[in-house]
């Protein structure tokens, strides 16, 4: 696996930063972690599919976030979208760090995760909305060029997935996701088995990608990362699809006119892509 990131950069740098991007209570189990264990976490996480949920990879995720909204906005009053969040709080956390009392915007199905999310996020500083919809209608609730920043944090694949779903009658919203992933790795499954994924899933996909761009002001900026956990491909998530997500994506958006591909320095393209709007 190519890695995620460059492990020499980030040890130093997480080790130096903890204090500002975590909390209390993690910055303490964080201090109760050995300069091994460190390593050996940081590692981990940069060079293998994930298998393990600790302080370092939040601690990561957050701050490689925050140098992803650093590096594409530069105003006072952030306005970012998250699309498909589930119940993953880094960028809110880090929202709140960096730009405390700005507006954090989700558009996530799934009511059980939305639960989860305001759960973990309800002592930040931030303005936050949570929608419960399907992106591909999100302009009906915010209006067009509103946000600075659209935020897919390991959202295509899940995205994907629930598209696959609905073509299936399988219902994503009410359900566990967690419960419902075999099922949907099955769907997987059988798409490469018979080279359906693109005919089936690549006009939605895309047409919400189209839909997103609208409610991005001009030089706003979509930022869409992945990775692969353990447990997906344990349960018989196709490798190959679930490693080349963003080359695949990346080659689906050839069709998607009024963005282009801006690359970052130091955001390796085979995890990342980011989109600007002209
Ligand atoms: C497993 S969670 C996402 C996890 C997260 N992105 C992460 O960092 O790993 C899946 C979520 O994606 C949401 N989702 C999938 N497609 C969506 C869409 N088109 N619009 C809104 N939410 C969507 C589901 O409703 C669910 O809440």
């Amino acid at each position: 696996m190519i890695p995620l990131d460059h492990y020499e950069k980030w040890l130093p740098f997480l080790k130096e930063n903890a204090h500002f991007y975590l909390n209390k209570k993690e910055h303490e189990e964080f201090g109760l972690l050995s300069e091994e264990e460190i390593k050996r976490q940081l590692k981990d996480l940069l060079e293998k599919p994930i298998a393990n949920f600790t302080v370092v990879n939040e601690l990561y995720f957050r701050a490689r976030w925050a140098e992803v909204i650093r590096t594409i906005y530069h105003g006072d009053d952030l306005k970012l979208l998250e699309v498909a969040t589930g119940d993953a709080d880094m960028i809110p956390q880090v929202m709140s760090c960096i730009y405390p009392g700005s507006q954090y915007i989700t558009a996530n199905m799934n009511k059980i995760l939305n639960q989860s999310l305001l759960d973990k996020t309800k002592d930040l500083h931030l303005k936050m909305r949570v929608i419960e919809d399907d992106a591909a209608y999100i302009e009906k609730h915010i209006g067009r060029e509103y946000v600075d920043v659209i935020a897919f944090q390991h959202a295509a694949n899940d995205v994907i997935q629930a598209i696959l779903c609905d073509r299936e009658g399988i219902d994503t919203i009410y359900s566990d996701w967690m419960e419902t992933l075999p099922k949907m790795i099955e769907i997987l499954q059988k798409e490469v088995k018979d080279n359906t994924l693109e005919q089936h899933a690549k006009t939605p996909f895309l047409g919400l990608l189209k839909t997103l761009s609208g409610v991005l002001k001009k030089g706003g900026v979509i930022a869409i990362n992945h990775y692969m956990f353990q447990l997906d491909l344990d349960w018989g998530y196709p490798a190959d699809l679930f490693e080349n997500m963003i080359p695949m994506v990346r080659q689906w958006m050839a069709g998607l006119d009024g963005c282009e591909e801006i690359f970052l320095e130091e955001f390796d393209p085979k995890w990342w892509i980011f989109l600007k709007k002209n």
